[in-house]
């Protein structure tokens, strides 16, 4: 390696012996000096950098205590050769983000893109009410809300989250049964470290949800693809797939993203497969509250007689994902075993979050939200399909769908959906591709559309003509 790629900078505030020792551990994590590697001697290296003797003794010292360096007395000294699977992380390429995360930010001006799926609407939030709690929280500052969080939840949360799915979702639960997590992900983290092993296998909703599909490959899992159809994910199909399968996530109220509900048959069907395999259901009731026509089914947990189901819901919809707050109910014979293994994972953060939303739902706020941004989204969901209508109704077919805050259009034109995306993206607007939620090929392309944060119907319609002229030259 080039020794002058080691030189510090006279400029830096930093001590000299301190640069030359990051440089050597910049030098180590990125491969440029490889474990074994002989390193100059304190001698050469002063004279090659012109630098005091001194100097460059102390930082090799360092590098010595802290083992990246060995001094093998005459011999010299080398770059330890246990530090073998450093310089392979250091080197690892880093892996393209996957589909869809760049939609999870806000633009540069930290608004939302058009199309922009997964937020609800920020300008509908109650800020004023929330800025209240807040305020209100700071300033007594509990003593309830300065002590070490309880890994399982906030108690006042807990008990929050059981009143509120007994009355909206037909669960019958105790507060002890709820454990709130750190988002979705925090709750799938927490089954899979008490209930599964690495390598075990699962059905997934194919389409499916992306990111939790990538969370879960990405922490051992296998998962096998199961169709969704009209009434959901097809049981039958999973069972002549994968009968012994120890997991299924699905989404039964709102199939995420095909929009159907899974039927009472097969409601019944999985319960059962679930009962004979002993196989664990993950219920993911993701967007539950908003929904625009016909009574929702009552959440799969609620059928529920031989604790099988796992109940996730978040507060990312209802109230804003930035809070990471969601919920994971489990059965009462599981309690005891989930209580065991959040002391061992970093739980759902700090309390004062949680303290504001427990507030938030027991003082009212949170159903009067709800009941105001049903009809924030029936409304807004109108403009959008009005303008997909009036600008692309030849070139795309908006799938029905029963609730949610996004729309499926297919699309009828031969077009790559994929291929669209990526245009649609370099003009700022953030559909994205079905193809992308498939784990298996399908001709059938797709784009899927926020609408949440349009905050006029000129502002639907404008984003509309916007995609028109990418579709008319991808
Ligand atoms: C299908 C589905 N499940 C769960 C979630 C909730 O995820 P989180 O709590 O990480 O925001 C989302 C959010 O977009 C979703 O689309």
């Amino acid at each position: 390696m080039d020794l002058q790629q080691l030189k510090p900078s006279r400029e830096q505030d930093a001590a000299i012996y301190l640069q030359l020792y990051r440089r050597f551990r910049e030098s180590i994590a990125s491969g440029k000096l490889r474990p074994g590697d002989r390193v100059p001697s304190v001698r050469s290296l002063a004279s090659e950098l012109n630098l005091a003797r001194g100097t460059v003794e102390k930082a090799y010292q360092i590098l010595v205590s802290e083992g990246y360096f060995v001094a093998n007395g005459a011999a010299g000294t080398v770059v330890s050769p246990r530090l073998g699977n450093l310089a392979e992380a250091g080197r690892a390429k880093v892996a393209a983000p996957p589909a869809g995360a760049a939609t999870r930010e806000l633009d540069e001006a930290g608004k939302v893109l058009p199309f922009q799926m997964g937020f609800p609407a920020l300008d509908a939030f109650p800020r004023k009410v929330w800025a209240r709690l807040a305020g209100r929280s700071l300033r007594t500052l509990e003593i309830a809300t300065m002590s070490y969080p309880d890994p399982s939840g906030y108690g006042p949360l807990r008990r929050a989250i059981a009143t509120y799915l007994g009355i909206s979702r037909g669960i019958t639960c105790s507060h002890e049964q709820v454990f709130v997590t750190a988002g979705y992900r925090g709750a799938l983290e927490l089954v899979r470290h008490t209930l599964l092993q690495a390598g075990d296998l699962g059905w997934y909703e194919d389409p499916g949800y992306i990111l939790a599909r990538q969370f879960l490959e990405h922490s051992g899992l296998r998962l096998e693809p199961v169709p969704v159809d009209d009434e959901g994910l097809n049981v039958g199909i999973g069972q002549q797939r994968a009968a012994n399968a120890r997991f299924v996530v699905v989404t039964p109220t709102h199939q995420s993203p095909m929009g159907s509900a899974l039927s009472l048959p097969r409601r019944l069907e999985l319960l059962d497969w679930a009962r004979r395999s002993q196989a664990w259901i993950i219920e993911d009731d993701y967007d539950s509250e908003f929904r625009y026509h016909g009574r929702p089914l009552p959440a799969l947990k609620s059928l529920d007689r031989d604790g099988r189901v796992m109940y996730t819901g978040t507060f990312s919809k209802v109230l804003f994902p930035g809070l990471r707050l969601a919920y994971l109910v489990v059965p009462a014979s599981q309690v005891g075993k989930f209580r065991d293994t959040v002391n061992y994972l970093p739980g759902p953060g700090s309390i004062l979050p949680q303290a504001m939303v427990a507030a938030f739902m027991e003082q009212g706020h949170f159903a009067r939200h709800l009941s105001k941004m049903r009809a924030v989204y029936a409304e807004r969901r109108a403009w959008l399909v009005d303008a997909l209508a009036t600008t692309l109704g030849e070139q795309l077919s908006v799938q029905p769908q029963a609730g949610g805050i996004q729309v499926l259009t297919y699309l009828n034109t031969r077009q790559s959906d994929k291929a669209l995306t990526t245009a649609a993206e370099a003009k700022g607007l953030a559909v994205q591709a079905l193809s992308d939620w498939r784990m298996r090929k399908s001709s059938q392309g797709g784009l899927l559309m926020g609408f949440a944060n349009f905050a006029t119907p000129e502002e639907a319609a404008a984003a509309v003509r916007r995609l028109k002229v990418v579709m008319a030259n991808p």
